[in-house]
């Protein structure tokens, strides 16, 4: 069993997308084990994207990172970081392949609608930086 993070974005919370993620994660076999709805400051979104810090579109992505409500989720499941990725899509929701929850939705590379943790490590720290254990129902 393996553990991730989601993030679905301020663009897919403020365009009513919360419901239709979240079915894709149910009817995809993926257990939902925590989830809250967070509004980050400026501070707390370059904290979560650090390993970004020195790439051209770090402050762009941590202004709208903060610039509205998010919905955090740990998702449970068998290879559940990949199988995310998976539904998700490529980053440029052009690249993306059909019927994944990029290509169907997002607008910008940036306005992507969701975010997954790509790697078991980067799944703790991001589950870390947002649950605490009491949280999580696993
Ligand atoms: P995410 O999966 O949250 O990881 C980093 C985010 O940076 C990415 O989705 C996009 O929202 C954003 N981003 C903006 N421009 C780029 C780019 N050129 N390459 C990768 N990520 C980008």
């Amino acid at each position: 069993m393996e553990r991730t993070l989601s993030i679905i974005k301020p663009d897919g919370v403020a365009r009513g997308l919360t419901g239709e993620v979240i079915k894709r994660f149910e009817s995809n076999n993926i257990k939902i084990i925590a989830m809250k709805m967070i509004s980050m400051n400026l501070a707390q979104a370059e904290g979560f994207y650090a390993v970004h810090k020195k790439r051209p579109f770090f402050s762009s992505l941590t202004e709208f990172m903060s610039s509205g409500p998010c919905v955090t989720m740990v998702l449970e499941g068998e290879n559940v970081i990949a199988k995310n990725r998976e539904l998700m899509g490529a980053t440029d929701y052009r690249e993306a392949k059909e019927g994944t929850i990029r290509r169907d939705f997002a607008t910008d590379i940036e306005k992507n609608i969701v975010h997954g943790s790509d790697s078991p490590e980067s799944a703790s720290f991001e589950t870390g930086y947002f649950f605490n254990s009491f949280e999580i129902v696993g």
